[in-house]
């Protein structure tokens, strides 16, 4: 039987329940208060001037080419890998989809490609974030500047994404976002165009309501508009799901971080931590989503100590999986599943498996390694280490007496970083690259709080190195040459 591979599922909790049943019951459905606070939680997040609800992406995607005034004759450079709305929206003005290719390695329309497809009936570009990635943006508005072109981002699948610090959506003139089921938040059905532009967005206005002004009559029709508009109920569910977009972006780091799971400390005789307040939590936050229903591709990888192999986690429960490869000996139990497998964290030997991704996936790795510069250098003398009448005294007096020996889950955690880090050397190989950018400081055991801040770093260090590399192909050809610059001062290794 095939694996099911879903794009991603909805996430709907009791508060978009209420949200809905209470628009229902004040019986203002449509073009109520609901739509413009839907607006204004965009216009906040994301920093733009002017969000203008509407019923889908594709309608988005349509009010904008009609607003700019893109029309018979006129062409748009576009992707043809993406949602079929994209390329139709041009169409519904008269106007031509021209295709350029996609990079091969990150699937976004190739800038350096625009050009080639200039004609002189070109007049817009529309670059597509497909699957909540980014194309080279900066590139492509230089272009458009230099040919005087409008640029409209078609960000329906990127709502949360960052394009060097700034928002997915805001990096044209235009941009628009689609709620379907399968995206970031879901309104059932709905859209959300977003501009810093006052003319784009009060024709946006006017068109989505049947060409009507805001401050004019109900039966004063300025200009020929359509019906786009989002419901209310729609919208309550929408205002919901913004406040909830962060937990359902990040739901490991509101498990690790506002729900402290990891801080239940136990009496260690199996393990430190309470697996089931660690398992409760994981179900709750991952409520029912499975792997292959991730936003992002994802996989985790733990070891069995049924079938003395790496368990490669690629569907099923997602609780499941990161329970399983987070189960670190004598710090969490290990996981068992429904059919008796016992798994353990697959960090011992093998913490970030190249070996299984390149079974994965064809072409270079990019290897970057987050853990602490500063290598854990310890020293002690034999005669520190406490006896066991020593630690049965100190317990039983509850006495608190900062130790001078390495504790247990230093010894544990350390070792195993040690060990997993001498492995991750090794295997990166042939065209990998191996990267430990500077200023990261790794996250230390239960300093859940800062892999965030940690992950962002390193973030802003990668998109740095590819700037200056010019390309991603250009980054994995040169290697080191290309990519350390003298203020970078992180480590880039070519593998052998
Ligand atoms: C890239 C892209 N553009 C446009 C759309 C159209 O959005 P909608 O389905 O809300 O009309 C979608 C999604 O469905 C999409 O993924």
């Amino acid at each position: 039987m095939a694996d099911k591979i879903t794009l991603s599922s909805p996430d709907i909790t009791q508060r978009e329940i209420d949200a809905v049943v209470g628009v229902l019951e004040t019986q203002w459905l449509s073009l109520g208060p609901k739509v413009r606070e839907f607006e204004e939680a965009f216009e906040q997040r994301l920093g733009v001037k002017h969000a203008i609800a509407c019923n889908s992406g594709t309608s988005g995607l349509h009010m904008i080419w009609h607003s700019m005034g893109i029309g018979p004759g006129d062409e748009v450079i576009t992707t043809p890998f993406s949602f079929i709305a994209s390329s139709n929206s041009p169409i519904f003005e008269g106007a031509t989809p021209v295709f350029v290719d996609i990079d091969p390695v990150t699937w976004q329309i190739d800038a350096d490609l625009v050009e080639s497809a200039i004609t002189p009936q070109t007049k817009a570009v529309l670059p597509v974030d497909v699957f909540g990635a980014t194309p080279d943006m900066d590139r492509i508005n230089a272009i458009a500047a230099k040919y005087h072109w409008r640029v409209v981002e078609d960000s329906c699948e990127a709502l949360g994404t960052k394009y060097k610090g700034r928002p997915a959506g805001t990096l044209g003139e235009a941009g628009v976002f689609g709620f379907y089921p399968n995206k970031q938040i879901t309104t059932g059905e709905g859209g959300m165009v977003v501009t810093d532009d006052d003319e784009i967005a009060t024709t946006c206005r006017s068109i989505r309501n049947q060409g009507r002004d805001e401050d004019a009559g109900w039966l004063a029709h300025a200009r020929l508009g359509f019906n786009y508009r989002l419901p209310d109920i729609n919208c309550a569910m929408g205002i919901v799901q913004m406040e909830r977009l962060d937990e359902i972006i990040d739901r490991t780091e509101e498990m690790f971080v506002t729900r402290r799971a990891m801080r239940r400390v136990t009496i260690p005789v199996y393990s430190l931590l309470d697996h089931r307040v660690f398992d409760a939590s994981l179900k709750k936050n991952y409520a029912g989503l499975d792997v292959e229903d991730l936003p992002h591709n994802f996989f985790a990888v733990s070891a069995s100590l049924t079938t003395n192999d790496l368990h490669v986690h690629r569907h099923g429960p997602t609780w499941e999986a990161v329970r399983a490869s987070a189960a670190i000996p004598g710090v969490l139990p290990p996981f068992i599943t429904r059919s008796g497998d016992v798994l353990v964290d697959g960090g011992i030997v093998d913490n970030l498996p190249i070996a299984v991704m390149r079974d994965l996936k064809s072409g270079p790795n990019i290897v970057v390694s987050l853990r602490r510069q500063d290598r854990w250098r310890v020293q002690g003398s034999y005669e520190s280490l406490p006896t066991r009448r020593g630690v049965l005294r100190d317990l039983l007096l509850v006495r608190w007496r900062k130790p001078t020996y390495p504790s247990l889950a230093n010894v544990i955690v350390r070792g195993m970083s040690i060990t997993s880090g001498r492995r991750l050397e090794e295997t990166v190989e042939g065209r990998d690259l191996f990267v430990v950018p500077a200023g990261t400081e790794g996250v230390g055991f239960l300093e859940w709080e800062k892999a965030r801040e940690v992950a962002d770093a390193a973030y802003r260090y990668m998109a740095e190195l590819l700037d200056r590399a010019g390309s991603l192909e250009a980054l994995l050809k040169a290697g080191t040459q290309a990519a350390s610059p003298a203020e970078l001062t992180g480590t880039v290794a070519r593998a052998n």
